[in-house]
């Protein structure tokens, strides 16, 4: 009975190893976030920002680490009920790993963590008219992430004192996925 115990907890150990060896959390190698990503997860805690014609509901369909080391998006909003495509530069700050971006005011953001094959976490402040806000990011290599991953996701968002009400799963919203290059997946 020992001995299968035994087995057991090292199945485990190894099953969780596995799943979660490619998880970087630090020293990101931005080259490698590059390519096409969709937007799975989406939490602020301002709600409104994210609700349906918030500035921030924004759905990514690229991202290029450029080769002055700023990273270029490309992204759909929902203007008047219609994808519209749009661009954003951002630039490094001399804060490692941290970059700036203006959109509805000044922001900083930053990688919580990455597995470049599979998905990314972002980070993000914004400070306009010193009212700050926080907003978090989910995006997936494909149009959707494991419900772990989601749920990880819901809790990393209440680690940074955003509320499970305020994470949305844009999985189950328009999200302009025609709207790409080469439309639908
Ligand atoms: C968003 O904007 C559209 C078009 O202006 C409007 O029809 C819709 O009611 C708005 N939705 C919300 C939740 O305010
Ligand atoms: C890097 O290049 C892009 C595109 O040419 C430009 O928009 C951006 O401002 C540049 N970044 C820096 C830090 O100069």
């Amino acid at each position: 009975m020992k001995l299968l115990l035994l087995c057991l907890g090292l199945t485990l150990v190894c099953a969780d190893k596995e799943e979660n060896n490619d998880v970087v959390r630090s020293n990101f190698d931005l080259s490698k976030i590059s390519g096409e990503w969709y937007s799975i997860g989406l939490a602020s805690d301002r709600r409104e920002k994210i609700e349906e014609n918030g500035s921030m509901r924004l759905f990514v369909e690229y991202i290029d680490y450029l080769k002055n080391s700023s990273l270029f998006f490309k992204y759909h909003t929902i203007v008047n009920g219609e994808c519209t495509e749009n661009y954003l530069v951002s630039d490094p700050t001399e804060e490692n790993g941290v970059y700036s971006v203006e959109y509805d005011g000044p922001n900083t953001f930053r990688i919580l963590e990455a597995d470049y094959n599979d998905h990314i976490i972002f980070y993000l402040e914004n400070f306009n008219n010193d009212e700050t806000f926080q907003l978090m990011e989910l995006y997936g290599r494909e149009p959707d992430v494991s419900p772990e991953l989601k749920e990880k996701f819901v809790q990393i968002c209440e680690e940074h004192g955003i509320d499970k009400e305020n994470v949305l799963d844009l999985t189950k919203v328009n999200r302009c996925l025609q709207a790409r290059d080469g439309g639908a997946p």
